[in-house]
């Protein structure tokens, strides 16, 4: 497996483009299951997880195509509702199916995600919900059976004991070809959550409130296929964000909705970093000492759990002591074991990690076993003496596309090179 091997010491400068957002593209690929016909999908990221979801969908008898950000997906009749271990246990948001699935026919059986590198992460609040809508659910040999037995599931009321994204996406799609109404109280208000009611209701879908708690979706009897395009990673660009203040440097992200990155950029600002909404992107840069600053994770629009480990590698440069709070995820802090050799001073008990800043760091092979805390080892190395080699970049290429590049253009010293184990 490939590392990512930087050279630390450059400040970031110049431009660079936001791709599309995984996240929000990972629910609405699982959208096409819900009409025949040619859908077209813009702005999609080059992204393992992407190439994970299409083949799951060509699993499913649905033609696929991928040419330069652009997917296409001929919507079909499928045979077997079935998604598989082998897929699923790549990754976890396989399990998005499910809702577009049983609305579509009745039936699905999904292989059950399983724990995952930052926590449990169970899919329960999913299937309660499902059941709700009139669905039978049986849990055997590893998979989740969904059968509804009336043929169609019915609207209901769910109401979720926490706000769930992949949980409300699945309930959303699920309850768009249901009878009747449906309304998810305590629905999870992210802007991928958002994006995709825009999808299903351009597919003729009948879905109101999104991004607010409270959605309510009429059931239609059929959809239409779509044309859409991607809104922007707010997640991606939220890493360059803190690696432009990690280096001092002064960068320009384009095709960025700011609006999405509030919190971040408040936290940034508190912490000294110069942050701008700039026509269709953002500026970030910074001049002087950065300054300790908490975070909390929360839902949106709190602070985000997917940037929790880079702010938290950024407040190891802060003058002073920062308290890092992760309310979402029970065990979203592997990179603290990593940043601290590379000379960080990071103690974390349970779900608070206490940072003391230092002056530097050094740079060292480090590792990590999931995305955001593979890309905050990545902006580590950006700003550590020496060199830093980032192993597994399997998890770096689930999120970011052509970082290697990004970074380049912007000045780092940065390349993919062969791994030795
Ligand atoms: C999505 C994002 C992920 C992000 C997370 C939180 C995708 C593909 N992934 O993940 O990047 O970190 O939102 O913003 O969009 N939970 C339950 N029962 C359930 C469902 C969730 O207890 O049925 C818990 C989870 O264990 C977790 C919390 O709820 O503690 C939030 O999870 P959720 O919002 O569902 O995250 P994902 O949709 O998996």
């Amino acid at each position: 497996m490939d590392n990512i091997r930087i050279v630390g010491g450059a400040r970031l400068a110049g431009s660079i483009p936001i791709s599309g957002a995984k996240n929000a593209a990972l629910p609405i690929l699982c959208a096409s299951l819900l009409a025949d016909g040619d859908h077209v999908f813009r702005n999609v990221p080059d992204l393992r997880d992407i190439g994970t979801m299409t083949k799951l969908l060509s699993h499913l008898g649905l033609e696929t195509s991928f040419e330069d950000g652009v997917v296409r997906v001929r919507g079909c009749t499928v045979g077997d509702a079935d998604a598989p271990y082998e897929l699923v246990k790549q990754m976890r948001a396989s399990v998005l199916v499910l809702g577009p699935l049983v609305a579509r026919y009745g039936k699905a059986r999904v292989s059950l995600p399983g724990g995952c590198a930052i926590g449990a992460r169970p899919i329960d609040q999913h299937l309660r919900g499902l059941e709700a809508m009139g669905a039978k659910i049986e849990l055997a040999h590893g998979y989740v059976n969904v059968v509804v037995p009336k043929g169609q599931l019915r609207g209901a009321e769910v109401v979720f004991d926490i706000p769930t994204v992949g949980g409300t996406e699945n309930l959303m799609s699920a309850a768009v070809l249901a009878r009747g109404r449906t309304t998810l109280v305590n629905a999870a208000r992210e802007p991928e959550v958002e994006e995709l009611a825009r999808v299903l209701n351009k597919m003729g879908a009948s879905v109101e409130g999104a991004g607010t708690d409270v959605i309510v979706i009429e059931g239609v009897d059929q959809l239409e296929p779509v044309d859409h395009a991607i809104i922007a990673d707010r997640i991606e660009a939220g890493t360059y964000m803190v690696a432009a203040a990690a280096t001092a440097g002064d960068v320009f992200l384009d095709h960025v909705t700011f609006d999405h990155l509030e919190a971040l950029a408040a936290k940034l600002r508190e912490a000294g970093v110069e942050v701008e909404r700039e026509g269709s992107g953002v500026r970030v840069a910074r001049r002087g000492e950065l300054r300790a600053t908490s975070a909390t994770t929360a839902p949106h629009p709190g602070f985000p759990t997917d940037m929790q480990a880079q702010f938290m590698m950024l407040m190891c440069l802060a003058r002073g002591r920062s308290v890092i709070t992760e309310t979402i995820f029970e065990n979203r802090f592997m990179h603290v074991p990593e940043l601290n050799r590379m000379g960080a001073r990071i103690e974390a008990r349970g779900r608070v990690a206490t940072v003391e800043g230092v002056d530097s760091l050094s740079g060292a092979e480090v590792m990590a076993t999931d995305l955001r805390a593979s890309a905050s080892l990545v902006v580590a190395g950006l700003v550590a003496k020496g060199v830093t080699e980032v192993l597994r970049v399997y998890h770096i290429d689930r999120g970011y596309e052509h970082i290697e590049d990004k970074l380049r253009a912007l000045g780092a010293t940065i390349e993919r090179v062969p791994g030795r184990i």
